[in-house]
């Protein structure tokens, strides 16, 4: 699947069947946390950036307080 600079994350994940978890939607909770290439990213606040093209590793991280 291609992915294009600028698309939003949510939708993007959307379409290979994952589901981002979410929360505020405003940046502040951290509920929606991925790490893209090793970095952490706020799903909720930011697209997918330019970059060259490549795969991208993108991974959900597990947050003890939002899970139960
Ligand atoms: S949903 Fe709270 S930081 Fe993204």
């Amino acid at each position: 699947m291609y992915a294009y600079e600028g698309d939003d994350w949510f939708s993007t994940a959307k379409k290979v069947g994952i589901e981002i978890p979410t929360g505020c939607l405003t940046g502040s909770c951290g509920a929606c946390e991925i790490d893209v290439n090793g970095q952490t990213v706020r799903a909720c606040i930011n697209n997918i950036k330019k970059g060259k093209e490549c795969s991208l590793k993108v991974s959900l991280t597990t947050d003890p307080f939002w899970e139960n």
